[in-house]
């Protein structure tokens, strides 16, 4: 604890678990945390505001009236007073709602106003939570760096029984102090580059050289890494993924405008190299396309070695980050080969994938790897790639 009294913004759905809001505003304001709240207009129909005011001693906020500018100045200002925004319960609709960025109410317009975390805590009945549209959404929400608590199995209120239910009061306010701890953020003021996706190498103005890197795992440690707080720079191939949030995303297309890229960027504290770099290019690029020929042979292409990026980076004597990571695909003799690895780019740490046949990593949502580093070796059960780039940030966090 800081001294400094911390706050949120709790934003009540309209949903039956809405009378647990008040049971949650009660525990957080005995933990010292002040609670200011916005009650949708369908939250109206399970508490009253005036339960609400009385609770959080604050005065309640709704959509009583339309928005006029002025007012409108005010519920941005309201969405960034607090250190926290919680949504609880966060019914499918305002789920929905925040995956598309909609700003037609006063709770809607004050979650895509802020600019500080946000927790929600889902509750609704259990098709609507397994419905494809919800987990469409969830799936945005967490890309876009919204954090969850719950929901939990249980019986619903409409006698169903599966996940929908509203995690209990206690575990949102352990939800909400772990968030507004310092703790939370370890990589606050801090620099982290990342590299992800493969590079393309042009053949002629049409054609490239490329491979199959999809930029999951990259993408997900750059999102991770915002989350504990750093600026973060990914500097990406082409891929097809959203921009996580809260990150600087830098494109590059070959392997000679990455190095150039992420040059630019530092320094950094921490580097990571996800990306899939072509380690050759096409030494004579064409200036036109090239044509097949009258006589039916064929082209040969010679190539030039690329620079290698992390091995640049890893070497540098001045502003060389204070961890440089690299990443190695190996389909045999993982922890062998990676060990070699390490200490031929002279990195800090190798992130080992195991990318045998079945492992199906590529393009994939999971990845089994191993932290090969001067320390030794550790190996981590198969994991989403997601909690893989959170474990690594985290880890990365305790070793700066
Ligand atoms: N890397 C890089 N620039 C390159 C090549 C690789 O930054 N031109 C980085 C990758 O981002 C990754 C690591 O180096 O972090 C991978 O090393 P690499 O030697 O390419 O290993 P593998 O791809 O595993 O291939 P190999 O086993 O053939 O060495």
């Amino acid at each position: 604890m800081t001294g400094m009294t911390r706050s949120i913004l709790l934003i009540i759905g309209g949903g039956i678990a809405a009378y647990k809001s008040l049971e949650l505003i009660r525990i957080l304001k005995k933990r010292g945390i002040g609670v200011t709240a916005i009650m949708t207009k369908s939250a109206g129909e399970f508490v009253t505001p005036l339960s609400v005011a009385s609770l959080s001693g604050n005065k309640v906020y709704g959509d009583l009236f339309s928005l006029t500018d002025e007012v409108e100045m005010g519920h941005i200002e309201l969405s960034r007073a607090a250190d926290l925004l919680v949504v609880a319960p966060a019914t499918a609709d305002l789920l929905a709602k925040m995956a598309s960025g909609l700003a037609n109410d006063l709770a809607s317009t004050a979650l895509l106003a802020t600019d500080k975390p946000v927790l929600v805590a889902p509750a609704m009945n259990v098709r609507m939570w397994q419905h494809p549209a919800t987990q469409r959404n969830i799936r945005t929400l967490r890309n876009d760096g919204i954090h969850f608590t719950g929901p939990v199995d249980g019986e619903m209120a409409c006698g169903e029984f599966g996940p929908g239910r509203m995690a209990e009061p206690d575990d949102i306010a352990n939800a909400v102090e772990a968030l507004l701890s310092p703790a939370a953020r370890p990589l606050a003021g801090r620099h982290v580059l990342v590299t992800a996706g493969p590079t393309r190498e042009p053949i002629d103005p049409v054609r490239f050289i490329s491979n199959h890197s999809s930029g999951k795992q990259g993408y997900a440690i750059a999102s991770a890494a915002a989350r504990l707080g750093a600026r973060v720079t990914l500097v990406s191939g082409p891929v097809s993924l959203p921009p996580p949030a809260g990150v600087q995303l830098v494109p590059a297309m070959t392997a000679h405008s990455m190095l150039t890229a992420v040059e630019a960027a530092l320094p950094a504290d921490i580097a990571i190299f996800t990306a899939a770099v072509a380690d050759w290019r096409v030494a004579e690029v064409a200036g036109e396309k090239l044509k097949k020929r009258e006589d039916g042979s064929t082209p040969s292409l010679a190539f030039a070695e690329n620079a290698d990026i992390l091995r640049t980076v890893a070497s540098r004597r001045q502003g060389r980050p204070a961890l440089v990571v690299g990443f190695a695909a190996e389909t045999e003799k993982v922890i062998e080969h990676a060990q070699a690895k390490l200490a031929r780019k002279g990195c800090d740490l190798i992130v080992a994938n195991d990318v045998s046949a079945g492992n199906n990593v590529f393009g994939g949502d999971a990845n089994t790897v191993h932290l090969v580093s001067a320390k030794g070796v550790e190996s981590w059960p198969r994991l989403s790639k997601d909690e893989v780039a959170a474990r690594l940030m985290a880890t990365l966090a305790e070793r700066l």
